[in-house]
């Protein structure tokens, strides 16, 4: 039986009410499934502990973090902390620290979650963005000269290197030839940056050439944005860069109904450094301490925690119990029309694990 160390970062806000209920899920999994074994260690890193000690986490956090097979995170942003330090000071310092280059957002619509569209059922909606994670938009290279003075300049430069970008289209190919359909969309704003994504389009043109059996297009983010509404069942795999995909897969949460059922891993590919698994909507702190928070992306990014550990038929145990909540559809959060506890929800997933 394998056994694992997991590293849990409740974070911020919504992030230390999903948690705890999604970590006994986990337990309640391993106990039923008994093809593995896991310890959880809570790290009380985020903006509590930076309103102690002035860092979202210690210095040597991230040596700390080596030692775990995999993070589990659930949230980050306070009214407290600035946004840009609350970022920087803790996912960011992770997922660049860790070198987690491609951050992988599935948007599968569940059965029993209605979607915002029209005629949309169960698995119309299967896609995956995959989101370069450690360079791009968010590689905060810049500042601002003169501040406070008419001088003043703000520069906030974006960073493309061609390993970076390259790593990420290889890893968006890899997928795509993985799953049925093959295919893999591209989504740039390369006519208007023509320097940093005229390079990804060269890059994906290159990488393009050693996989002959995956269909591919280009996109420009504002079209991809309406073909997200328009028409999300044509779509199977798409690569972003940091921002870009950062906002498209807002969108991918809100057509499968909630961006509280969007899960998303921060992968490190070459498992040289754990990999960190955290849903895709924030601290959301205007329905924090109501117990109404949506648990579903946090359990199924549990789910994708276990497969990348090498737990296939674990994960999709705890998949086909979350699906089966939602199927049956009496025990959903407010935001996905129902009026059930984050609690009883994950009870609910606990009981149809068996
Ligand atoms: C996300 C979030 C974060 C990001 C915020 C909370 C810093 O929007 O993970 O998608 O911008 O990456
Ligand atoms: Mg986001």
């Amino acid at each position: 039986m394998s056994h694992y160390s997991i590293a849990v970062i409740p974070g911020d806000g919504i992030g230390q009410e999903i948690t705890p209920p999604a970590v006994a899920v986990l337990e309640r999994l391993a106990e039923v499934i008994g093809t593995f074994s896991a310890e959880y260690t809570m790290l009380p890193w985020g903006s509590d502990y930076y309103k102690q000690h002035g860092v979202m986490m210690p210095d040597d956090g991230l040596e700390t973090l080596k030692r775990y097979d995999a993070i589990y995170f659930g949230a980050v942003g306070s009214r407290e902390v600035p946004d840009h330090v609350s970022l920087r000071g803790l996912r960011l310092k992770i997922c660049q620290g860790f070198d987690q280059y491609a951050n992988v957002r599935p948007a599968y619509l569940l059965p029993g979650i209605p979607s915002p569209l029209r005629d949309k059922q169960a698995g119309d909606i299967d896609l995956v963005v995959v989101r370069e994670n450690t360079e791009g938009e968010y590689t905060g290279a810049g500042g601002r000269p003169h501040r406070g003075h008419p001088a003043e300049v703000a520069v906030q430069t974006a960073v493309f290197t061609r390993s970076g970008t390259e790593r990420v289209i290889r890893y968006a190919f890899e997928l795509a030839r993985s799953r049925p359909r093959h295919h893999l969309v591209s989504v740039t704003k390369s006519n208007a940056q023509e320097f940093s994504l005229g390079m990804w389009d060269e890059i994906f043109e290159e990488v393009g050439a050693d996989f002959p059996d995956v269909t591919t297009e280009r996109m420009l983010v504002d079209a991809m944005a309406a073909r997200l509404v328009r028409s999300p069942e044509s779509l199977d795999v798409l690569v972003a860069s940091n921002l870009f995909g950062d906002i498209l897969t807002d969108i991918g949460g809100a057509i499968i109904g909630s961006l509280g059922v969007a899960p998303s891993g921060n992968i490190n590919p070459e498992h040289d450094y754990p990999s960190m698994f955290e849903p895709i909507h924030g601290s959301a702190l205007d329905i924090v301490g109501q117990n109404i928070a949506n648990p579903l992306g946090m359990l199924l990014c549990g789910a994708m925690m276990l497969d990348y550990l090498g737990q296939p038929e674990a994960a999709q145990r705890l998949t086909d119990a979350v699906q089966a909540v939602t199927g049956a559809g009496h025990t959903l959060t407010p935001d996905v029309g129902g009026n059930a506890t984050t609690t009883a929800v994950c009870d609910a997933v606990k009981a149809a694990l068996g």
